[in-house]
């Protein structure tokens, strides 16, 4: 950062702003990196240095950044009516329309839509629903919650608690206590070696089955999964895992929630991956980022009607107390619209279903290189992993922290990457090209490359 104004900023940051995941020891010498601007796929520096943002934002910035018309669209609900409360009898235009829209592109009885300002918010509106829902059934004593390993659902304190990162319980935070269970990740690259992918898939339905029989189905409330894990990797379940996970959660009277918030709104190249890509009809979908491609927070808890049917029952006294000041916030539901509008116009999942496999299939030449593990994920939603010996599958150290120094290689070069330790995730604007595609792939295999000859 060379330019006054840049250093400025970086300087006002470092000393008053508390970043979300702040690594105290690097960022106190650090701060931070001042972007300045965007434009498609594109983010610029304050010394107006061009990167391609290869993690859209934070697997967010769908449609690409700085369009005309989601200015216009804002700018005039803005005019319009900045601010309207969604509490008890009152709504507005645009939350009422997306409700309609959302509903409408969300599987099977799922037609019924609470806004909230993100994904963490929609989890915990998930979490608070199902509690709400079993006490209206008489069903006081299910209430407990499974999720997985390495999961990733969000920064509220139930959120975080559901969630099943190892690297994000630190132990300085607290967490839930005896109220959320956590069954293995699906994850086939770190399974047992020799085990088939069927056989692998047997033992992670079993062991969900096992779970709410030792918990006791009368006890079990809700499951808790992502289609594809996002932040913890990454991680597409092996062929089938939804739909038996689904089954088994039937059989046992236990709600499935998929947590879409990264992979609804086109990432997999439709608007939501649980029916279309997984053939799972779930009852609940939490959804965020792209359903505004991050122009504004909104997020959206999505249920069945069976379940509104058992809550908003004839009860005189029965009160929905769950929500918040900005829940269905007009201009966020107005950016979400047209947002919406533009993706079916430019046929931005028909562009996924096109460039996705593309993308896949380069980004998997990585794999010749020697500390390219696993090269995973599917459509826009793909990671590196890097390993020190492909053999064994054995890590390097943390502290080598090897994805970041990947990622400021990259940097260096003009590309954006999110390191997660020994990964780099990739989650590019759904707008990216295949040019574009083939510009990442060959600075990641530099960057890759670059740090080796170091290590
Ligand atoms: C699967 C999943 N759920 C929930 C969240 C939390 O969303 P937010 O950061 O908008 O609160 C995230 C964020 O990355 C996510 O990936």
């Amino acid at each position: 950062m060379t330019s006054n104004y840049g250093q400025k900023l970086w300087e006002m940051d470092r000393q008053h702003h508390l970043h979300p995941w702040t690594h105290w020891d690097s960022f106190k010498k650090d701060g931070a990196l001042v972007l300045d601007r965007g434009n498609g796929s594109y983010l610029y520096d304050c010394d107006n240095k061009k990167y391609f943002d290869a993690v859209g934002g934070l697997w967010c910035t769908n449609i690409g950044l700085g369009r005309e018309e989601m200015a216009e669209a804002i700018a005039d609900q803005v005019r319009k009516m900045a601010y309207a409360s969604a509490f008890t009898d009152i709504t507005n235009g645009p939350a009422a329309e997306l409700a309609t829209k959302v509903a409408q592109l969300a599987p099977g009885s799922l037609n019924h839509v609470m806004f909230t300002t993100g994904g963490s918010t929609a989890i915990d509106s998930a979490f608070r629903l199902i509690q709400y829902y079993q006490n209206c059934r008489g069903k006081h004593q299910k209430k407990q919650i499974i999720s997985r390993v390495a999961s990733y659902h969000g920064s509220t304190y139930a959120a975080m608690s559901i969630a099943g990162k190892k690297a994000d319980r630190v132990p300085e935070f607290d967490y839930i206590q005896g109220l959320i269970h956590h069954i293995s990740a699906p994850n086939y690259y770190r399974a047992e070696p020799g085990l088939s992918e069927a056989d692998f898939l047997a033992q992670l339905v079993k062991e969900l089955e096992d779970k709410i029989l030792e918990v006791g189905p009368d006890n079990v409330a809700a499951f808790f999964a992502e289609p594809v894990m996002g932040a913890g990797g990454v991680i597409v379940p092996p062929k089938g895992y939804h739909k038996a996970t689904m089954e088994i959660c039937r059989r046992h009277d236990v709600l499935y929630v998929s947590d879409e918030v990264v992979t609804a709104f086109g990432r997999l190249g439709h608007w939501f991956a649980s029916k279309d890509v997984f053939d799972l009809q779930p009852d609940i979908i939490t959804s965020a980022k792209g359903i505004s491609s991050g122009y504004l927070p909104l997020g959206a808890m999505i249920y069945s009607d069976e379940i509104h049917e058992v809550i908003s029952a004839e009860n005189p006294d029965r009160v929905y107390t769950s929500g918040y000041t900005y829940s269905a916030h007009p201009v966020c539901c107005a950016a979400a619209l047209k947002n919406i509008e533009i993706m079916e116009r430019e046929d931005i999942l028909g562009h996924v279903r096109e460039v996705g496999p593309y993308f896949e299939s380069q980004l998997k030449t990585l794999l010749d290189l020697p500390v390219v593990g696993d090269v995973r994920g599917t459509m826009f939603m793909l990671c590196v992993e890097m390993v020190a010996d492909k053999e064994t599958k054995k890590l390097f150290p943390d502290s080598l922290n090897v994805g970041k120094q990947v990622a400021n290689a990259c940097d260096d070069m003009g590309l954006i990457v999110r390191p997660l330790v020994h990964l780099n995730v990739l989650s590019p604007p759904l707008i990216m090209t295949k040019e574009e595609v083939d510009f990442v792939v060959s600075t990641l295999r530099k960057g890759i490359e670059q740090v080796t000859k170091g290590l």
